[in-house]
């Protein structure tokens, strides 16, 4: 992996001078946001393998089935594939994947008791190292007859994320993704998590920027071509609030028990609009 930046050129730098001297609500991109083409194209790799992993394990996110069993499969798959899970000992984390189901809102531990049943809305995040670079995304399922209102959840968040990408264009900003999913997650009577966000991530697992998932319109990080980034808006059905386990030290919870749906695409900027790189 090469960690060297991509020095941008003169009009660039001049774009986002001007841009951030007329508005001071908005955030120029440090030079390490900025990836070089080598480093771009390991990254589309790394994403295309972690798409390979998440359709490779799809089919057996299933009533019956332990997310135990989903971590052995992502395993296995990834290995297949010539990758490394990247949470597999990430910070102490135990498991090679995230599933977070109904009231787990991220971070879930793969667990042979914890069995899919009807009824229930799981989310499966994998992240994959290849050749030192990475790719991160998450899908939601539906287990059975899921409830109407948690299958309206699920489905509002995957439109959100669309949403978001759509509006992730070079020389827009945060806040104008951030604003749109909020929007649309209370229109429907949801809520955003504010404390835990998307991220920029290609080089290492979690790089700056921070990508919240709220905002204001012509606010926040400046979106340039060249950089590489998470969003992943976690949307409650009830309160926003979330609480951290304090055994595990990681699984995420509603406050309020109520469920929470999320949906991870990776993206990358050029210079006409961007690429999801994982999905
Ligand atoms: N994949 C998650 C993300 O989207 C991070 C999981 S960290 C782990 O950022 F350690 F729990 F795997
Ligand atoms: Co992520
Ligand atoms: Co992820």
């Amino acid at each position: 992996m090469s960690k060297e930046s991509a020095m941008p050129n003169f009009a660039t730098m001049e774009r986002i001078r001007g841009i951030c001297a007329r508005n001071r609500h908005v955030q120029a991109p440090s030079i390490k946001m900025l990836k070089t083409q080598k480093q771009l194209d390991g990254i589309r790799r790394a994403g295309e393998i972690n798409a390979k992993v998440l359709d490779a394990v799809e089919p057996y996110v299933k009533e019956g089935v332990s997310t135990e069993e989903l971590d052995r499969i992502v395993a296995e798959r990834t290995k297949a594939l010539g990758g490394i899970c990247a949470p597999f000992h990430y910070e102490g984390f135990p498991k090679h994947v995230c599933t977070s189901i109904n009231e787990v809102v991220c971070h879930g531990i793969p667990d042979p008791h914890r069995i899919l049943k009807n009824g229930d809305i799981i989310n499966v995040d994998c992240t994959t190292i290849y050749k030192g670079y990475y790719g991160d995304a998450s899908r939601m399922y539906c287990i059975g007859e899921v409830k109407d209102d948690w299958r309206r959840l699920v489905e509002v968040t995957k439109q959100s994320v669309e949403k978001a990408v759509r509006l992730a264009q070079p020389w827009a900003t945060f806040g104008d993704f951030g604003h749109a999913i909020d929007r649309m997650a209370r229109e429907n009577g949801f809520s955003v998590v504010r404390e835990i966000g998307g991220h920029g991530c290609g080089v290492d697992f979690h790089e700056d920027p921070w990508v919240p998932h709220f905002g204001s319109p012509n606010a926040g990080q400046l979106i340039v071509p060249g950089m590489s980034f998470t969003i992943e808006p976690m949307i409650n059905m009830g309160t926003h609030r979330v609480t951290e386990d304090a055994e595990d030290g990681w699984t995420i919870r509603t406050e309020d028990g109520q469920p929470s749906a999320q949906w991870e695409y990776h993206l990358i900027i050029t210079e006409t609009g961007n690429e999801i790189i994982s999905r």
